[in-house]
Formats: structure tokens, C-alpha cells, sequence
């Protein structure tokens, strides 16, 4: 796999070229950034880390037929993935009241929610990714109609998978973000990565945090969660 021109470099990972157009190496960073990146620091194997449970967590949405762009891990940071149009629009799925949310509306924390609540942010650092309602997402024409259904239908499916795989491992799928992109053939496919960077995993015994809260809310041992997460999706396939 050749490593040719970066495309893009984000808080938490870059974006090369390679021979086949369609495909893009992603190299995973060992930055961490909370707060729209006014809190930054580096973990040393963070993006080791990133890197495989994305990738494990990729393999089994494909296997349960969730169209993503993750094709193969290449090494301890790389994975190629299908080269897409990233849409402009976060989403977030909570199950729990728990971060902004309850920042926003000062709703009570840690509220068990009776079914998903689905939002949507405008992707774009310097505003600070607001959030958005559907028809700001069509009228200026981030996305349509159409795909926000698609995007929502898929979005729920994960949120089903994933919170039965992670309760398996004894792990609360609280809240996470996904992005959307169109592959060359225009199909709207799941990319981006699923990690602690992206979701919030409580224990289901003692409620521990076990993902990038340790870091925002300074509550130590960042890298020793993300490492149990990654102990725990690693003991499923044994
Ligand atoms: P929030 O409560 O801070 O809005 O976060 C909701 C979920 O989305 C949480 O699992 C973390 C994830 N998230 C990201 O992946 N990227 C972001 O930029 C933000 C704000 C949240
Ligand atoms: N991902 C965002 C940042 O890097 C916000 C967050 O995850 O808290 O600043």
C-alpha cells in the first residue's frame, strides 16, 4: 500500500492518497482534543489503540450489513478505507442524558432514555459544530431528505447493534457521533471511525467512564480506558 499526498489532517487522524483512487489510507493519531481542540494533549498509543477497535467495530458492521467505507488494517496506525464525500452533518445518538445535552437543557444526568434520541450538528470547526434541525440540513443543502431518512434508519441500526455487542462485553453504549459519506457511485455509506474518541462507554457494574470524558473531565487514566475497551472487544472473538 503506497502512503502518497495527505489529503487532510484532523484533530485525530490524517488522510493519504494511495495508487487506487478510491481508496484512502487513514493514519490514527496519537492526539487527543476536547472542547473543539481548546484542550489538546498526546497519548502515546492512543492511535494504536483507536485503530484497532475502530476497525474490529467496522468488521462487525459490515458483517451485520451496515454499508461503511472501512476496507482493511494495515498496520499498528493504518487502515484503508473507500474514498467518500464526507456529508456535513454529525450525528448523535444518545441513550442516556448525559454532556451537552444536559448542558443545553439542563435536563437531569444520566436519565435512561425510553427510545434513542437522534441529533443532528453542522460539521464546521470554526462555528463550533452547532446543533441543527433537519430542514437547516436541506435548505442549505448539506444533505436531503431522503438521505437524513437513510441516515437516520442506518443510525438506529447501529445504535441497536452496538448497544447489544457492548452489553455483552459489560459496557453502557451511553451516547456516540457518526458521519456519513457518498462513495464515488453516489451510495451513502457510514465512515469516519467508531472509538472511545467518538461513543461513551460506562461500565455496567461500578458506571466507571471508559472513554475520552476521562480526558475532557480530567479524570486520569485516559489510555488505561481505552485499553480496557479494546481488552474487552478482543475477548469476544476468543
Ligand atoms: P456531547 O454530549 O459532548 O455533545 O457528545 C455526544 C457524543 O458525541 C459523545 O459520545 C462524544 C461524541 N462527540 C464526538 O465524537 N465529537 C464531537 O465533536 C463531539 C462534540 C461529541
Ligand atoms: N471532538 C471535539 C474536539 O476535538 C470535541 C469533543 O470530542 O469533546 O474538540
Amino acid at each position: 500500500m503506497e502512503k502518497g499526498k495527505m489529503l487532510y489532517e484532523g484533530k485525530a487522524k490524517k488522510m493519504f492518497t494511495t495508487e487506487d483512487d478510491n481508496v484512502l489510507l487513514i493514519e490514527y493519531k496519537n492526539s487527543l482534543t476536547a472542547f473543539n481542540a481548546q484542550k489538546k494533549a498526546e497519548m502515546e498509543g492512543k492511535g494504536v489503540l483507536n485503530n484497532l477497535i475502530s476497525s474490529t467495530i467496522f468488521k462487525f458492521l459490515t458483517e451485520n450489513q451496515i454499508p461503511n467505507h472501512f476496507l482493511e488494517k494495515i498496520d499498528d496506525n493504518h487502515q484503508t478505507v473507500r474514498r467518500v464525500e464526507i456529508v456535513p452533518v454529525e450525528v448523535v445518538t444518545r441513550n442516556i442524558t448525559t454532556g451537552t445535552l444536559c448542558k443545553r437543557l439542563g435536563v437531569e444526568e444520566g436519565m435512561k432514555l425510553p427510545y434513542p434520541l437522534v441529533e443532528l450538528y453542522f460539521k464546521n470547526d470554526e462555528l463550533g459544530d452547532p446543533i441543527i434541525t433537519e430542514d437547516h440540513a436541506i435548505l442549505f443543502k448539506w444533505s436531503s431528505k431522503e438521505e437524513l431518512d437513510q441516515i437516520k434508519e442506518i443510525t438506529l441500526k447501529v445504535n441497536s447493534l452496538l448497544s447489544d455487542y457492548f452489553k455483552e462485553l459489560g459496557i453502557i453504549l451511553v451516547d456516540f457521533k457518526l458521519e456519513f459519506g457518498r462513495d464515488s457511485e453516489g451510495n451513502l455509506i457510514l465512515a469516519d471511525e467508531v472509538s472511545p474518541d467518538t461513543c461513551r462507554f460506562w461500565d455496567i457494574k461500578s458506571g466507571e467512564k471508559l472513554d475520552k470524558d476521562r480526558f475532557r473531565k480530567d479524570l486520569g487514566n485516559v489510555l488505561g480506558a481505552y485499553e480496557e475497551i479494546w481488552k474487552r472487544i478482543s475477548s469476544r472473538d476468543e
